[in-house]
């Protein structure tokens, strides 16, 4: 705290605490901004274009049984030959509804391997790693400013397991690893492990083209892609060779936070069998049981409104990467048509940088997060990079169409390019959103 802080702290809380007022006045006027907070930040952010690709909402239903005696509640347990041995009391529910969770992905992905209990994605990845390599291993990931997420990267969960990651060779052009590259990088490091999958992520990850040329095992991060996996409209990393997909369960899948790792129906159950170990009692406690009936019904809504859901988010983030294209923005990915996932990429460098658009755009009520392009330098990821992600999952299940991908498509324009007010802009974008309140694709 600075001395103007300290200054103004001294005048107005030490003389409360001199008086003896202290605790219940601040107990008032803490419970009041408490309530405020939320309150701002329910109404805020259903007057904003959503378009972190990251982000999603739960149906009514999924959120109405989020919150449950589930919240306060144990389930430690060893997994050994798909029977839970439970550390603890009182989980006779919270074990039926794990394993109704892991029934229903078992289905989907037709594998007896799935564990539900990573808190989210990059304790999935934790987890997955811990299991397969050592300190001081060799694995191969995307690399930071070719759309690997952090958690595969020295700077994260990688590093402090002191793990070596070496990046793979990126075809900028056709937005996509390097496939050839790659394959003498493999030859020469002979590694583990392999991660595809990415952040920055618009077209599927070549793995039959690498499965070919190696023995390692390959981990894909759907973290982004789930949903439109689970919904049959990218690719399926199974069938394609990958041994273990590792995920979030609230990015394109809409489901509460949490992460979920799967194993190939050809994984060594030796391996499967280090990953459950390597979760519990290697890395998860308490495993946030509280969500997973939410994340049982998502699965089932997703069951029913998967397929359409995903082929709407898909076509809409073509329309909007077209239409920005056209509006005169640098779309990455043009050679293949932008996109084939919900995100677009756009190199915002002429409007001073990722991180100044993205702040900008948030004075207009447009959400959006900046992002590394392969021209930058790691260093730049996390201060002011070349790009800006936008994602178009959320906004496609409030039910917005090609109709409101061409309208936000001019609403960059008119912010970026004609540099209208954008408080002005901002009201127009709320009146906008007003119409698209009601999320879709669910029961
Ligand atoms: C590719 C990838 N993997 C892992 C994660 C981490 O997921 P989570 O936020 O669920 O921990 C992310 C986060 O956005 C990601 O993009």
């Amino acid at each position: 705290m600075g001395d103007l802080g300290r200054l103004k702290m001294k005048k107005t809380i030490f003389p409360l605490f001199e008086s003896g007022q202290f605790p219940s006045f601040w107990m008032k006027e803490g419970l009041r901004k408490i309530k405020n907070i939320v309150k701002n930040q329910n109404r805020w952010r259903s007057e904003c274009l959503n378009l972190i690709a990251s982000e999603n909402v739960l149906s009514p239903l999924a959120e109405k049984f989020l919150v449950s005696d589930f919240v306060g509640r144990y389930n430690e347990h060893e997994t050994i030959n798909g029977e839970f041995e439970e550390h603890y009391q009182g989980v006779k529910f919270s074990s039926e509804i794990e394993k109704i969770c892991i029934k229903i992905f078992s289905r989907r992905f037709k594998t007896p391997y799935v564990d539900v209990r990573p808190i989210s994605g990059a304790i999935a990845n934790l987890a997955t790693y811990t299991a397969i390599l050592k300190p001081g291993d060799i694995f191969l990931s995307p690399g930071l400013t070719f759309g690997a997420h952090v958690s595969s990267t020295e700077y994260g969960i990688a590093g402090t397991c002191g793990l070596k990651s070496v990046s793979m060779p990126f075809d900028e052009a056709e937005m996509q690893l390097n496939v050839r590259e790659t394959i003498k990088l493999i030859k020469k490091l002979k590694p583990k492990l392999i991660m595809l999958g990415r952040s920055m992520f618009l077209f599927p990850e070549p793995i039959k083209e690498i499965r070919r040329y190696t023995k390692a095992i390959i981990v894909y991060d759907a973290a982004h892609v789930f949903g439109l996996i689970y919904g049959g409209k990218f690719q399926d990393p199974f069938k394609e060779g990958a041994d273990i997909i590792t995920a979030s369960t609230h990015k394109t899948f809409p489901g509460p936070q949490g992460g979920i790792i799967l194993g190939s129906p050809r994984l060594d159950k030796k391996i499967w069998k280090r990953i459950q170990r390597a979760v519990f009692p290697g890395i998860v406690s308490n495993h946030h049981i509280f969500r997973l009936p939410s994340l049982a019904i998502t699965a089932l809504e997703m069951k029913k409104f998967g397929k359409k859901y995903a082929e709407k988010i898909v076509e809409n983030a073509k329309t909007l990467a077209k239409e920005l294209f056209k509006l005169g923005f640098k779309v990455l990915g043009k050679e293949k048509d932008f996109t084939q996932s919900h995100q677009i990429i756009v190199n915002v460098e002429n409007f001073g940088g990722g991180k100044t658009v993205a702040e900008n755009l948030e004075r207009a009520n447009i959400i959006v997060n900046k992002i590394a392009l392969p021209k930058d330098h790691a260093r730049e990821a996390t201060r002011n990079p070349s790009g800006i992600r936008i994602g178009v999952q959320e906004m496609t299940r409030f039910g917005m169409g090609k109709r409101e991908m061409i309208k936000i498509a001019h609403f960059f324009k008119r912010a970026l390019v004609e540099r209208e007010n954008l408080s002005n802009l901002k009201k127009e974008i709320v009146a906008f959103r007003k119409k698209f309140q009601k999320v879709k694709f669910c029961f």
